[in-house]
C-alpha cells in the first residue's frame, strides 16, 4: 500500500543542527519484514523499493549532499539464484522507472562496486543512469551494486602496482591519500554518518575504507518500515555526538586551552 509523503512533517534542515554531508545506509531486514508477514523473502525486497524513494526525499529535504545505499553486496551471491536474480530484476526496475524521475528533481546518480560477473544489459542500463544525470547539481545518489569494501581496497592496490611496476610511481609514494584516489568514488565524501537498519550491528564489507570515522546509527526497524521520520530520527542523534577524530574534541581542547 503507499503511504503517504511525510515530507510536510518533517523538522526544517535549521532545527536539527550539524547535519552530516555524506549517509550511507545499510538497508539489512527485508527478508525478515516479509517472513513476519507470512510473505516470500521478494516481496520484503519489493516493498524495500519504496523505503530507497522515502530516503532519497528525506535526504532531499535535509540537503544531505551525499546518499549511498547499499544495494547488493559482491558476499549477496551466495543467496539463491531464484533471489539474486529477482534482486537484479529490482536494479532493473529501479533505473527504467524511477531514473527519469530522479533527473527532474536534479539527482546525480553514481554506481559504485565491480562490474565484474554483471550482464552487458545491466551494465550499459547503470552507464545510462550515470551519464543521463552526470550533469545534475542536487543530491548525489550512489548505489552500491556488487559492492565489496575489500574488493574496492584490492582493485586500488592491483591499479598502484601496475602504476609502480610500469615505474610511474615508487613504493613510498602509497600514502593513504593515493589509495582514496584510486576507490571506486573518489570525488565522494567519505559518510559522516552510516545508518543499518533490521538491528544487526556489523559493516558488512561496506565502505570499509571510507567508514574510518563515521558515525554508525543502528535502527531496530527492518528496511521496509523505514521512513522520512527514521531520517531524522537518525540525523538528530547524528547531531548530538561529538565527533573527535582522534584529538580532544572542542570543549576538552578548549578546556586544556584555558590551562
Ligand atoms: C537486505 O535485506 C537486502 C539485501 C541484502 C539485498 P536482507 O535480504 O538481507 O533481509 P534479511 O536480513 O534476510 O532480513
Ligand atoms: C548487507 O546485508 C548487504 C546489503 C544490505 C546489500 P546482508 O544481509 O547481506 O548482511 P549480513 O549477511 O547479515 O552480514
Ligand atoms: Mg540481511
Amino acid at each position: 500500500m503507499p503511504r503517504r509523503d511525510l515530507t510536510e512533517h518533517l523538522l526544517p534542515a535549521s532545527a536539527i543542527g550539524t547535519l552530516p554531508r555524506h549517509v550511507a545506509i545499510i538497508m539489512d531486514g527485508n527478508g525478515r519484514w516479509a517472513r513476519a508477514r507470512g510473505m516470500p523473502r521478494s516481496m520484503g525486497h519489493r516493498a524495500g523499493m519504496d523505503a530507497v524513494r522515502r530516503a532519497v526525499r528525506a535526504a532531499d529535504h535535509f540537503g544531505v549532499e551525499v546518499l549511498t545505499i547499499y544495494s547488493f553486496s559482491s558476499e549477496n551471491w551466495s543467496r539463491p539464484r531464484s533471489e539474486v536474480d529477482y534482486l537484479f530484476s529490482l536494479l532493473r526496475q529501479f533505473v527504467e522507472r524511477d531514473v527519469m524521475d530522479l533527473h527532474r528533481r536534479n539527482v546525480r546518480i553514481r554506481i559504485i562496486g565491480s562490474r565484474e560477473g554483471l550482464g552487458e544489459d545491466i551494465v550499459a542500463l547503470l552507464t545510462y543512469a550515470e551519464r543521463l544525470t552526470s550533469d545534475n547539481t542536487g543530491l548525489t545518489l550512489a548505489v552500491a551494486f556488487n559492492y565489496g569494501g575489500r574488493q574496492e581496497i584490492a582493485e586500488a592496490a592491483r591499479k598502484l602496482a601496475e602504476q609502480a611496476v610500469r615505474g610511474d610511481i615508487a613504493p613510498q609514494d602509497i600514502t593513504p591519500e593515493l589509495i582514496g584516489r584510486h576507490l571506486y568514488a573518489p570525488d565522494l565524501p567519505d559518510p559522516d554518518m552510516i545508518i543499518r537498519t533490521g538491528d544487526e550491528k556489523r559493516l558488512s564489507n561496506f565502505l570499509l575504507w571510507q567508514s574510518a570515522y563515521a558515525e554508525m546509527v543502528f535502527l531496530p526497524e527492518y528496511w521496509p518500515d523505514f521512513d522520512e521520520l527514521s531520517f531524522q530520527r537518525a540525523l538528530l542523534d547524528f547531531a548530538r555526538r561529538e565527533r573527535r577524530f582522534g584529538g580532544l574534541g572542542e570543549r576538552r581542547t578548549r578546556k586544556v586551552a584555558e590551562r
